[in-house]
């Protein structure tokens, strides 16, 4: 490769491996594997190895990536949070205990521990008290995310065992365990809520959300892992972790001490098919000298240890043929790519089908029709093509490209700013939208149809007895029973479902709808705001947005398909077979326990710092202010209030509560 040559590929490397920072860190929606990622910051590396004079002071492999947001506070850490060198094959191991040997003249104790596939977290006590929680952000400073974190139940908030030291800072994994997982995406599922790819997704996603109530009702657990202060129990990293595991941490039971990098291997090697039978998502082992004075001789590059190295276990793969590819349409409108393979047998399942989640992926890839493709089955459920054999590739081979145009009906497809997907806008008249869209009309979850499932909506589409929702009220029996597979009685049944369908709750049948973001939740609250639909259909989006957790994005997409004639006719004829769409939610999951409140926080807590507390009754749906008035509802009144705010609630009448009185408002 020539400097030119060399120059451009390292700048499109440069792109690529940015938007895949992006949407890692802070978008949580991966759409290539870490390995595939090593791969394209190798190449980088190795480049940049070559001609140094192409290096730049920004290029990704300057820095570790970064997880800072907005919305959180940032905070420094005392220590840099590195990250890991990573190898995936033996040899890579032995190299490292090789140059450790160099360095320290003799081969050190090492500790080999699991790597938890989650997202990392800095805990810092003071006086032996959970003082602060910070992502690993850039490595320098992270996000302040300590109220959400204090809702994990095995991370202790005060720690008083007898020989802890009074100032610690200890690092570790959050993660979502497997089986708390697919219970909670069938939850959101059921919901019409979208589901996680995987548990590291879910639990990067959860921990920074501005909602510590959503946070605490979501399955987080954490390991510890590292050890870190002035005034630590021992000189060596296992024997801090089992003094921190004896004042209440939860570490792992598998932690191994080895003598020699041979046992390193043994470890390696026991655990690549014991970790799958295990309740939480690991991808490697990390392998640590285990005296610090060793890793203090050792040292640091800017981005990782020396004396510490991840081994990644490569996912399970296969090798198949890519027989064809479908750009399958869903209900929203989304255009997911689906690989269609020649079936082969991958950790004990038939594999047929493998998602190629969108158009990014097809380009990385560069697929062909009738490629050799190596498929991988990953964190996720659905197995994915992770490479191509270019050497089988035929000359008359034909590309897989992304269509420009919706398969199904031919309208523009659209990708919005930093969105992965491609969408067909033409969510009113593109036929499998439309029949997703009855499908889902009828589901469980939103009118509960008795005897009309996906087969029979697919066949009343089929025999154009439906083009939309309100079709279903016009049916006649004859018009069913003449059908095949139906009969008498399966005709009688539908009617008696759509009939029983008319009195259904007014939020179930504003859900069923199908407005794009508008779920179960959301339908709730509008139905709570709007007692009719006919108040729906003239509200302004200000008065949507005035209600809770409703925003723009909800309050323009219900606006637009109120403003569509076609819409509203179907409203008419739901309206005119009898379905009545007023009447008020329960409003439970709508307004939080302080909506309406206006809350003065002051002084000193236990538990929270002001700054959390304000953000709870925000979240809880009140309002903070800074100053007595005849307006506040009541004060948080903390161990050292200030005299003259105490004097006015005095004289205002206004109510004091303890910071625990008031956990006790919100627990709900
Ligand atoms: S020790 C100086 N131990 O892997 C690095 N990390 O790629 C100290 N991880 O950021 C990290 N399991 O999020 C360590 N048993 C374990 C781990 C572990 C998972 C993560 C951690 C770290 C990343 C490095």
């Amino acid at each position: 490769m020539n400097l030119a040559a060399a120059r451009k590929r390292a700048g499109e490397l440069r792109e690529m491996i940015a938007g895949h920072n992006h949407r890692y860190y802070i978008l949580n929606q991966p759409v290539i594997s870490d390995f595939e990622f090593d791969i394209l910051l190798n190449e980088l590396q190795t480049i940049e190895k070559t001609f140094p004079e192409l290096v730049t002071p920004d290029s990704p492999t300057m820095r570790v990536g970064s997880d800072l947001t907005e919305e959180f506070r940032q905070a420094e850490h005392q220590w840099p949070m590195l990250s890991l060198g990573n190898t995936y094959n033996e040899n890579d191991v032995t190299d490292f205990g090789e140059r450790v040997r160099k360095v320290l003249g003799y081969e050190p104790e090492y500790v080999c521990e699991l790597k938890y596939d989650g997202v990392s977290i800095s805990l810092t006590y003071e006086d032996g008290r959970l003082v602060s929680a910070v992502t690993r952000g850039d490595g320098t400073r992270g996000d302040d995310v300590t109220v959400n974190i204090r809702t994990i139940r095995s991370i202790p908030l005060r720690v008083t065992a007898p020989g802890a030291p009074s100032s610690f800072t200890i690092r570790g994994e959050i993660y979502i365990p497997r089986g708390d997982f697919e219970a909670m995406n069938a939850e959101r599922q059921a919901k019409g809520e979208p589901s996680f790819a995987n548990p590291r997704n879910a639990a990067a996603g959860t921990i920074k959300l501005l909602d510590p109530r959503v946070v605490a009702s979501r399955p987080l657990d954490c390991f510890l892992y590292n050890l870190l202060g002035d005034s630590l129990p021992a000189d060596n990293h296992y024997d801090n972790l089992m003094a921190a595991r004896s004042w209440g941490f939860r570490t792992s039971e598998i932690i191994d001490r080895c003598s020699s990098i041979g046992e390193v291997l043994g470890f390696l090697s026991l655990w690549e098919n014991q970790r799958k039978g295990l309740p939480y998502e690991t991808d490697g082992v990390v392998i640590k000298v285990n005296s610090l004075q060793a890793q203090q001789l050792l040292g640091n590059t800017a981005k990782s240890p020396r004396w510490a190295i991840a081994y990644k276990y490569a996912a399970e793969q296969a090798e198949t043929e890519l027989l064809s590819v479908d750009f399958q349409v869903g209900r929203t409108g989304n255009v997911t790519p689906v690989a269609n393979l020649r079936p082969v047998l991958l950790a004990g399942t038939t594999v047929k089908r493998a998602s190629l989640h969108n158009s990014d992926q097809i380009d990385i890839l560069g697929l062909y029709y009738g490629d050799r493709v190596i498929i991988e089955k990953g964190g996720e459920i659905i197995p994915k093509i992770v490479e191509v054999d270019m050497t089988q590739r035929t000359d008359d081979a034909v590309r897989v490209v992304f269509p420009h145009e919706c398969p199904e009906c031919g309208t523009p497809l659209v990708r919005n700013e930093g969105e992965a997907n491609h969408y067909c806008p033409n969510y009113l008249h593109c036929p499998p939208q439309i029949t997703r869209r009855i499908i889902h009309f009828v589901s469980r979850k939103a009118l509960d149809i008795e005897g009309l499932g996906e087969e029979t909506i697919e066949l009343l589409w089929a025999n154009s007895l439906i083009r939309n929702v309100a079709d279903l009220y016009y049916l006649r029996h004859e018009q069913l029973a003449s059908l095949e597979r139906l009969g008498n009685k399966s005709a009688s049944n539908i009617l008696a479902g759509l009939n029983k369908s008319l009195t259904a709750p007014y939020h179930r049948k504003l859900f069923a709808l199908g407005i794009r973001h508008v779920g179960e939740t959301v339908a709730r609250t509008l139905a709570a705001g709007f007692p009719n639909i006919d108040a729906l259909i003239s509200a302004s989006g200000e008065e949507m947005e005035s209600l809770p957790d409703i925003g723009p994005r909800i309050s323009a997409s219900v606006r637009e398909y109120f403003s569509d004639p076609d819409n509203i006719e179907i409203i008419r004829r739901l309206s005119a077979a009898g379905m009545t769409f007023e009447g008020k939610a329960p409003a439970v999951a709508a307004k939080g326990p302080l909506y309406g409140k206006t809350i003065v926080v002051s002084g000193s807590f236990e538990r929270f710092t002001r700054e959390e507390l304000k953000s709870l009754i925000e979240a809880a749906g009140g309002k903070s202010a800074g100053s007595v008035s005849g307006n506040t509802s009541f004060i948080v009144a903390g161990s050292d209030m200030g005299p003259s705010k105490r004097a006015k609630a005095a004289e205002l009448g206004i109510k004091l509560v303890t910071e625990a009185e008031f956990l006790e408002m919100i627990k709900e």
